[in-house]
């Protein structure tokens, strides 16, 4: 993880010479030490000034009532959009608000609750080959089954994006299909991280324009120029396949995966949804994987917390070996399961998976009455402000799930319905505001797939918990400040998440 030193200056002129990490963790820091009235300027190695937005009401303006004041920089863009999609992630003012107001109801958490069922069952069977595993491994020579916990997660949740999200069929991930094992090599090698990619980074800030940079003769960039257009076939055959299956008598018109809801409301051509399908590839499974990572990292570290959640999934729900159940999974999980629930919200406030992201003034305008030339460079810090004590309490920086459980039970609130959203927040977690938690973000350009997220981690990690018993590997893990983690949109250890797994026989 790259450490750059930056002089930092609060907007009253105090200057302090701090370490910043792009991971957003030492930004933590910032928000508490560094007085400021929401804005926090700094520059960076590279002497570019940035600005960083702490405060609720500055955090407000940036993402909701300014929102498309503030675009994607430049440099983001043309760094993502070849293997992100030039998709909703990456579009701005009126083309981003046609492409949500059009994929918005496929998000819909009535929607998602339909997907409950297929997401059980991939959860379920990537489970039960764990399980083999680790009986395996018992027998041989009864000792707990290690694995590195992330590249699993990373796994399960292609398939689940794979099946959910394009409604391809379960069968064709089980035998590992062409398609899908391509894709799968293909995201290993993209995000692995490798010393080109530095060079290609600084060739795109100072040297080249960026028509260039795809003929820059490195073989990383030549190995992401063929990935970016195997994923581009790969996604037109599924939108053909899906068309046609659609169009077909036999068609089960009733699926309810992202691709099918978004082709039946229409609104894209063939070449605009396949950059929305890699958008929802990239932006939905590294992220969810990430959050996967951390939760089995944070209960490893706390076995009573672990218990705990284990006796509550085993109450309320089936085992993944149990064949077909008929129960309402999406009222069980939502309704009836308060810890499950808050250990989701706990690690994804404390560990948020996209722990930095940025902005641009893309006009002269201001934020908390301070004048903001277009152009400025903004730094949104998920990873601190989520943590900032004047917003969560002394236990800011504390793993705590109760906090979610001591408030009266909320109401399941559709995240995207912005309105009730902030409404149910404001009580949540006893925090003043609803931008105290930023692992979504918020307004316009909130995640459009946070409810299928966050029901997915509920799943995989209900499935996982209530049948194994997780533990570190390496107890020097233990302290997750000296965790090397990986540069990029979203931070897990550089070199995994080794746990150890025991088989808890009853479920
Ligand atoms: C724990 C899991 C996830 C986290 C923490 C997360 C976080 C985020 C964040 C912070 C953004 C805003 C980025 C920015 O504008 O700078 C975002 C946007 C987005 N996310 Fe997620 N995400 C997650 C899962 C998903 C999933 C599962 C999907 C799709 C199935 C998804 C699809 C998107 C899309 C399409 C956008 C762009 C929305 C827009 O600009 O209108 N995300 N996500």
């Amino acid at each position: 993880m790259a450490l750059f030193n930056l002089t930092m200056l609060n907007v009253s002129g105090l200057t302090a010479l701090i370490q910043i990490n792009m991971a957003g963790i030492s930004l933590k820091n910032v928000v508490d030490k560094v007085k400021n009235n929401g804005l926090v300027r700094y520059r960076t190695v590279i002497n570019a000034e940035r600005i960083i937005v702490t405060t609720p009401e500055a955090l407000a303006e940036v993402l909701t009532t300014k929102s498309y004041q503030f675009k994607k920089p430049d440099i983001v863009v043309t760094a993502l959009k070849p293997i992100a999609g030039d998709g909703i992630l990456l579009a701005e003012g009126d083309q981003h608000k046609t492409q949500r107001r059009t994929l918005l109801p496929a998000f819909a958490y009535r929607h998602i609750k339909e997907l409950y069922g297929l997401m059980w069952e991939i959860s379920s069977d990537a489970v039960t080959s764990l399980t083999e595993a680790v009986s395996a491994a018992s027998k041989i020579d009864r000792q707990p089954y290690i694995t590195d916990i992330s590249t699993w997660a990373s796994k399960v949740t292609l398939d689940i994006i794979f099946v959910a999200g394009m409604g391809q069929s379960v069968d064709s991930v089980r035998d590992q299909d062409a398609k899908y094992r391509t894709l799968q090599s293909i995201y290993k090698t993209v995000f692995t991280q490798q010393r080109q990619d530095l060079i290609m980074f600084i060739l795109r800030i100072w040297v080249l324009p960026r028509w260039a940079l795809p003929y820059v003769p490195l073989k990383r960039n030549i190995e992401l120029g063929k990935a970016a257009k195997t994923l581009r076939d790969i996604c037109r055959q599924l939108i053909r396949q899906k068309k046609s299956d659609l169009e077909s008598e036999l068609a089960d018109k009733t699926e309810k995966d992202i691709l099918t809801v978004s082709l039946s409301y229409g609104g894209f051509t063939e070449d605009e949804l396949i950059e929305q399908l890699l958008t929802f590839l990239v932006a939905g499974h590294e992220t969810t994987a990430t959050a996967l990572t951390w939760a089995v990292y944070v209960l490893s570290k706390n076995p009573d917390m672990q218990t705990r959640l284990r006796d509550e999934i085993r109450t309320h729900l089936r085992s993944p070996s149990s064949p077909n159940g008929t129960e309402d999974l999406a009222t069980v999980i939502d309704n009836n399961m308060p810890y499950l629930h808050a250990v989701c919200q706990e690690v994804l406030r404390y560990f948020a998976p996209v722990p930095i992201t940025f902005r641009e003034a893309a006009v002269n305008t201001s934020i908390s009455g301070t004048p903001i030339p277009a152009g400025t460079q903004i730094a949104i810090v998920p990873r601190a402000t989520n943590h900032d004590k004047s917003l969560w309490g002394d236990d800011a920086r504390v793993f705590n799930p109760d906090r979610y459980l001591s408030q009266a039970k909320q109401p399941h609130v559709d995240p995207l319905d912005e309105v009730a959203h902030v409404e149910n927040s404001k009580k949540n977690a006893g925090t003043r505001s609803n931008y105290a938690t930023l692992t979504f973000l918020h307004g316009p350009r909130s995640c459009i797939g946070q409810s299928f997220s966050k029901s997915e981690l509920a799943i995989l990690l209900a499935t996982l918990v209530g049948r194994f018993e997780f533990a570190l590997a390496d107890e020097s893990m233990r302290d997750e400040t000296k965790l090397k983690l990986r540069r990029g949109a979203t931070n897990r250890p550089i070199n995994g998440m080794n746990v150890k797994i025991t088989l808890i026989e009853g479920w």
